[in-house]
């Protein structure tokens, strides 16, 4: 039996972590300890909410006494922490709660580890880490860290953090930097959820400058697969990053998204661009698929996949857009959607 404490477990990627690993190991209990921001979501995890070997405890990470009580309680030998502000444009409008959860809350969360003598703590970063990478490199684990918004800044220290309790405790850690995941239950604030809910909508798409950025579109459920993995055969003290290999332009998305969902390019909207947006974002996935993974989903077929799933689970995304969102869309595409033309 492992009884693991997944923080953020009621986001995006902490959800479908949380089914991945229900499903795959009949003897682990996962525990999940989130603060239920705007972006946790009880609706997340309502496919597991009946299984024994599953509990939820509503906490912040940066509360020292909750967090340890939660460990004793639970008898926690395994901590994977989901729990941070994850978007971009959020951070970048107003970084306190960034710096606030990925620098004192993982602190909070090693200090804990370290107290009660966990057998694993693993964290879970980002390929932003690493900065905008030129044409015809793949980051390497080994590479600096080169941070470029507040979030990304908030992520490296983070990993700073983590690497400093495993050289100066001791403390047995890994990392993974994972790109861009998309799937089931991401908040229709990130880039591919957007595009996909406002064009079922027949709403324009804000595209961000000349929409040729280019990310690694990876499916949720392949990096779930391979963070199981490196806490299992991972080498403690080790960052792995977890990407496809595989480079896709913005448009290039956006098309795919559009034809998989019938709709016109016309929606395209080319609109300011993102403060100190990241051109280009690119791993070497060598030492994750030495361990023995591979992604399962091509871009392509992730987000096809990902198109499908937001036209079939209308009931879970139109609440969030009909909620507090519509103040958050204003803030941050009003201006920029009126100032710009559609499409010819
Ligand atoms: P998300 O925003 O969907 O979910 C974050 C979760 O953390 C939410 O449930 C929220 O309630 C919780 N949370 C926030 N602050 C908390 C706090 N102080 N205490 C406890 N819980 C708190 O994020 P996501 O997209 O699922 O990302 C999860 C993790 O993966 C993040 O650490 C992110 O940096 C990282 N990551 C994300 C991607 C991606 O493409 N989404 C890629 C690589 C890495
Ligand atoms: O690379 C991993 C990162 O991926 C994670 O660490 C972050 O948590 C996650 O949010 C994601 O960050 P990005 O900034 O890359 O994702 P986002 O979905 O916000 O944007 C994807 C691309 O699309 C990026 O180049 C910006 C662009 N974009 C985004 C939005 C929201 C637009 O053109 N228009 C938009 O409205």
């Amino acid at each position: 039996m492992k009884n693991i404490l997944v923080t953020g477990g009621a986001g995006f990627i902490g959800a479908n972590f949380v089914h991945y690993m229900l499903s795959r190991h009949d003897d682990y209990r996962i525990i999940v300890y989130d603060k239920l921001t705007y972006a946790g979501n009880l609706d997340n995890l309502l496919p597991v909410q009946d299984d024994p070997r599953y509990a939820f405890v509503r906490g912040d990470i940066c509360d020292r006494m909750m967090v340890e009580q939660t460990l004793r309680d639970h008898n926690i030998d395994t901590i994977v922490n989901f729990a941070a502000e994850s978007h971009v444009d959020r951070s970048i409008m107003d970084p306190d709660a960034f710096i606030q959860t990925s620098v004192y809350g993982t602190y909070t969360l090693l200090e804990s580890a370290k107290n009660l003598g966990l057998e694993r703590y693993h964290q879970i970063s980002t390929d932003e880490v690493y900065g905008h990478i030129p044409a015809g490199y793949s980051s390497k684990e080994t590479d600096k860290v080169d941070p470029r918004s507040p979030y990304a800044a908030s992520k490296a220290s983070a990993d700073l953090l983590v690497n400093a309790y495993h050289i100066t405790y001791g403390l047995p850690v890994t990392i993974t930097r994972g790109s861009n995941n998309i799937g089931p239950y991401q908040y229709p604030e990130k880039a591919v959820p957007l595009f996909a809910t406002n064009a079922i909508d027949n709403l324009p798409l804000p595209v961000y400058g000349d929409g040729r950025q280019m990310r690694e579109y990876q499916y949720v459920v392949d990096h779930c697969e391979a963070i199981d993995l490196v806490l299992q055969r991972g080498t403690v003290g080790e960052i792995y990053n977890i990407g496809t290999g595989v480079e896709v332009e913005n448009l290039t998305m956006i098309e795919i998204l559009l034809d998989s969902l019938n709709r016109p390019r016309s929606l395209i909207r080319h609109v300011a661009d993102r403060p100190g947006h990241d051109r280009r974002y690119s791993l070497d996935i060598a030492k994750i698929t030495a361990l023995g993974w591979e992604p399962d989903h091509s871009p392509a077929e992730a987000i096809n996949k990902t198109a499908d799933w937001y036209r079939d689970n209308e009931w879970w995304w139109r609440k969030i857009k009909n909620g507090d969102f519509r103040q958050y869309y204003e803030a941050q595409y009003g201006d920029r959607l009126r100032a710009a033309a559609p499409q010819e």
